[in-house]
């Protein structure tokens, strides 16, 4: 994972730096650091354990300069310590590296090309700036070729920014499979992770692809391949907006981005319908769909689960058959395939290794695919065939909220721009922009019990280690999600359980308080059975809290949702279990924002 930032040129880096590492702290927590020199000063390396502020605070004054590179890491080898936190410099102090990736072979490299333990830390990363410093003090090649035969050595994923102290205006870059931008001055160029970290400086970037190597001047961009033959490459424009990534009166980014919802899904009603109620999907997507005759989403996490949320209505309004893979999974060998058939990348930030891993095999079979994203001209956004904005502004808490049911949202406007296409009633019987609209009003309504919940929580999850939430049909699908919220920031074990496997073994788990969590969607052929395995629970000793929707509710039911399409459920259902995992971290006292062990872009497989 981590962020990678790099200037050259003739500004104040250390202030483009430290704004940079801030914009990519999602990326990963753990530590950060920089390294700045610049012509007539001395270079400086600063690290520290922990936020970018902790790094901050211990920058002075004199850490200035106009060429730097800077990182803020996640965790891969090595625990968060300073030793292990980037740069690393070489032991003669001139070269100096940052790295977001795996290198694979690190073991195997010490152990050909180094007699002794120079490392000081225990990061995979390291091994690339002592090969360089040995290549270049011992074998005499230049930092550039010192580089490249690094580069051929090395077997993983990679994005490298590399300094050499004595060439104080140039940054080596290359990649492999990890994402990097250039940044493209007026007399200074950058290298970072995504465009937001530089947004604040250009608008123009200049994408990298994999295996390519870039010199960076103050005044020149040189992109070659591993042999040195030049690519030529246009830059473009990324639009993205830096005004709305404020947190403005909230204690937290999470509860904002809860609250947006309701704007998020009439956001989508503008781009995807016009005033008539006509969808407005590029038609080469919708024929591109019309052609499969197999749909795979492939997703991690939270957007994994969307895919799930939207299935039930991608099939019936395609007419499609819709297949689900982990991406993570899918990464090895691709299963046997349908005839015709049509990728789609669920993808909050675009930037997920395991997803583009995936995708980058689709490509390999000349298959068509979709990127559904919130990140304009990400790599999964560039690399696939089309791309669905999903438009829901930046989304900065770790975990995922606006995105998952954007997404779903989404998947709502191609699915029935597809039926439509091709003639099917459900599809033009579904008026999405009505429906639409009932779901953020519905999310409101939930978004008015934000009190109530607290107190439910209060009384529920304070204390307890584990939970359940069980659901049949599309809840269970809703309650994958609402444990993973749970569990991913507030640390209690929840388990998302089909409401009827519980009784085929997982229900000797409940004990005397243990909290299960039904949902209750309006779906008359399940809503009855789960209240039975309710019941089974409460008979056991379980704490059951039951949110309902309406028509499926009793009066006694602890949270009760407007009702919405059956299509659309799993937007609405989500909201309240969106807030008691708020809550229940709150509470608790947690960072909700930055849970611990995670990061919101997840770029190593
Ligand atoms: C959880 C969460 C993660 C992401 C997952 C995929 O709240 O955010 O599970 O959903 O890492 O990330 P994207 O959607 O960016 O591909």
């Amino acid at each position: 994972m981590c962020g990678i930032v790099g200037v050259v040129g003739s500004r104040n880096a250390t202030d483009i730096l430290m704004q940079g590492l801030e914009k990519l702290e999602y990326r990963g927590y753990d530590s950060a650091g920089i390294f700045v020199t610049g012509k007539n000063k001395k270079s400086k390396l600063v690290k520290s354990v922990g936020r970018i502020e902790t790094l901050r605070e211990k920058i002075g004054i004199d850490v200035a300069g106009t060429t730097g590179i800077g990182h803020t890491r996640w965790a891969t080898h090595g625990k968060p310590t300073e030793d292990n936190a980037h740069p690393h410099a070489s032991t003669s102090g001139r070269f100096v590296l940052v790295h977001n990736g795996v290198i694979e072979n690190f073991v195997e490299l010490h152990n050909e090309y180094l007699t002794d333990d120079i490392f000081k830390g225990q990061t995979d990363t390291e091994i690339a700036v002592h090969l360089i410093a040995l290549f270049v003090e011992k074998d005499g090649l230049t930092t550039l070729d010192a580089f490249k035969k690094a580069l051929g050595l090395i077997q993983g994923s990679y994005a490298f920014a590399l300094m050499d102290a004595n060439e104080p205006d140039t940054i080596y870059v290359a990649k492999n499979k990890s994402p990097l931008l250039i940044g493209l001055g007026d007399g200074y160029n950058m290298v970072c992770s995504d465009a937001m970290a530089m947004i604040r400086e250009t608008s123009e970037f200049m994408e990298i692809h994999d295996q390519e190597l870039v010199i960076l001047k103050n005044d020149s961009v040189l992109v070659t391949d591993y042999a040195g033959n030049k690519i030529e490459r246009d830059s473009y424009t990324a639009e993205l907006d830096l005004s709305d990534i404020g947190k403005g009166t909230y204690p937290f980014y999470m509860l904002k981005e809860i609250d947006e919802q309701p704007t998020v899904m009439r956001h989508l009603i503008s781009t995807y319908a016009d005033a008539n109620g006509k969808m407005k999907v590029a038609p080469e997507i919708v024929e591109s769909v019309q052609k499969a005759d197999r749909i795979y989403i492939i997703a991690a996490g939270t957007s994994y689960n969307a895919g799930f949320g939207a299935k039930t209505m991608l099939e019936e309004l395609t007419n499609t058959p819709v297949e689900l893979g982990l991406a993570s999974e899918w990464g090895y060998d691709m299963p046997l395939l349908s005839a015709h058939p049509f990728f789609i990348f669920l993808t909050q930030s675009g930037e997920t290794a395991d997803s583009r891993q995936v995708l980058v095999k689709v490509n390999e079979l000349g298959l068509p695919s979709l990127t559904i994203t919130n990140v304009p001209g990400s790599t999964l956004s560039r690399e696939a065939t089309y791309t669905l904005l999903i438009g829901a502004g930046p989304e900065i808490a770790v975990a995922s909220t606006k995105a998952y049911t954007g997404q779903i949202a989404t998947l709502a406007f191609l699915a029935k721009a597809v039926g439509e296409a091709e003639g099917n009633t459900k599809a033009f019987e579904f008026d999405l922009v009505t429906e639409l609209s009932l779901v953020a009003q519905s999310i409101e309504a939930t978004l008015s019990e934000k009190e109530k919940i607290g107190e439910i929580v209060a009384k529920n999850l304070l204390t307890t280690r584990n939970a359940f939430y069980i659901g049949r049909k599309q809840d269970y699908f809703v309650a994958m999600e609402a444990s993973l919220k749970l569990k991913e920031i507030s640390y209690v074990q929840c388990e998302g359980f089909a409401a009827g496997e519980l009784k085929h073994g997982t229900i000797s788990l409940i004990e005397k308080g243990t909290p299960v969590i039904a949902l209750i969607s309006n779906n008359e052929k399940v809503a009855l059975h789960t209240r039975g395995n309710v019941m089974e629970t409460v008979a056991r000793g379980a704490s059951a809290i039951i949110i309902a929707e309406d028509g499926a509710s009793r009066a006694d039911d602890d949270i009760i949702v407007n009702a919405v399409h059956p299509y659309l459920s799993a937007i609405s259902m989500i909201i309240p279990t969106q807030l008691i995992a708020y809550e229940t971290s709150f509470q608790r006292g947690l960072d909700v924002d930055k849970p611990r062990n995670l990061a919101k872009a997840v770029t190593v497989e």
